[in-house]
């Protein structure tokens, strides 16, 4: 295993499924690809998602270190944030969160921020100060309170977290082997880096022949590829792997995330609706309802071949819905 000397604390229900997605293959047209989907969403921490995966490493990294409250940021309906409170909690850690922005003066507790209450954590929000600084303002104080806090970046992309997906890729081969499978795309949701970073290092290491290709969630487009690429560098110093990947396999689809970051459009939306009405599956509209906007999109303009065979990934994230109900429900005919 590529991951086995780095420290690990098992929080995910692993293996996430994989299965065919025949109805939505019938609903997207005869020229569809076959459709395959990997169950992220089912990692089971709290309603699950991708963070999952990355912090059974970052956490275990943090109990190492002797620490006892973990600090992180993100948007106030942060997947991530949530995830690692629910980590912190099921270990017995303190937790406080940093949430980008004002707290509205009629704040409405619901989606994720609700339920980071739920799991116990602070919940700061970082106004106009910077999200890293307040990050680091407050370990500072809980140190100087006798405490031993540990800080995940944003999304927790750092190395280790990484390696959490480059393990998933492992489990994917595992898989795809006993199913006799082998995707020739396998397409998600890119956003702070660590999964686009830990899937490219991983099927690289083990040779495997699908494309990997991430969509973007937002318009920082360059700014997120030149981060997956300094990622991949440091995830493969860190599992001491000697790889040179090529710049063409890093494929990221910029022009999904046109709108900005978090700004919900019809089309988003709309992919939420499809998914949702052909398989029973819950996408969100931040992460995953836009990148399978830009899957059905791709698959629109002939992108692959009837006979090729697509993976989503499926990272999570429905729990976020519930912070942009009305702006949903706006969008539904
Ligand atoms: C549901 C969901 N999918 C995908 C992503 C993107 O993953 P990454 O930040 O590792 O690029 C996120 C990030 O927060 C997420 O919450």
């Amino acid at each position: 295993m590529l991951t086995d000397h780095l420290p690990r604390t098992s929080l995910a229900f692993l293996p996430t499924p994989i299965h065919e997605m025949e109805r939505l293959r019938e609903r997207l047209g005869p020229s569809c690809p076959r459709l395959l989907i990997k169950r992220d969403d089912q990692t089971g921490l709290a309603t699950g998602g991708n963070k999952t995966r990355k912090l059974e490493f970052v956490v275990a990294d943090a109990i190492a270190q002797g620490s006892d409250v973990l600090i992180t940021a993100g948007g106030p309906q942060s997947n991530h944030c949530r995830q690692t409170a629910a980590a912190a909690a099921r270990l017995g850690l303190g937790c406080v969160l940093i949430a980008s922005g004002e707290r509205q003066p009629k704040q409405t507790w619901n989606g994720n921020l609700l339920l980071n209450h739920l799991l116990g954590a602070s919940v700061v929000f970082a106004r106009h100060h910077s999200r890293e600084e307040m990050m680091q303002s407050i370990a500072d104080d809980l140190k100087s309170k006798g405490r031993t806090p540990y800080v995940i970046p944003v999304g927790a992309s750092m190395p280790i977290g990484s390696a959490g997906y480059v393990a998933a890729v492992e489990e994917l081969a595992g898989q795809l082997d006993e199913m006799g499978e082998m995707p020739d795309t396998v397409i998600f949701a890119s956003g702070s880096a660590g999964t686009h970073a830990g899937i490219l290092v991983g099927s690289e290491a083990l040779g495997l022949p699908f494309a990997v290709e991430g969509i973007a969630d937002g318009d920082d487009v360059e700014e997120l590829r030149a981060k997956i690429c300094d990622l991949v560098k440091e995830t493969t110093a860190l599992l001491k792997l000697d790889l040179q990947i090529p710049d063409e396999k890093l494929v990221l689809h910029g022009s999904y995330g046109e709108p900005g970051y978090a700004v919900i459009t019809d089309d988003d939306v709309r992919a939420m609706e499809l998914m949702a009405q052909s398989e029973g599956i819950l996408a969100d509209p931040v992460y995953t309802g836009r990148a399978l906007k830009g899957v059905f999109d791709l698959i629109e303009q002939g992108r692959w071949g009837v006979d090729e065979t697509v993976m989503f990934w499926h990272t999570g994230g429905s729990s976020g819905m519930f912070g942009r109900a009305d702006e949903i429900m706006a969008s539904l005919p």
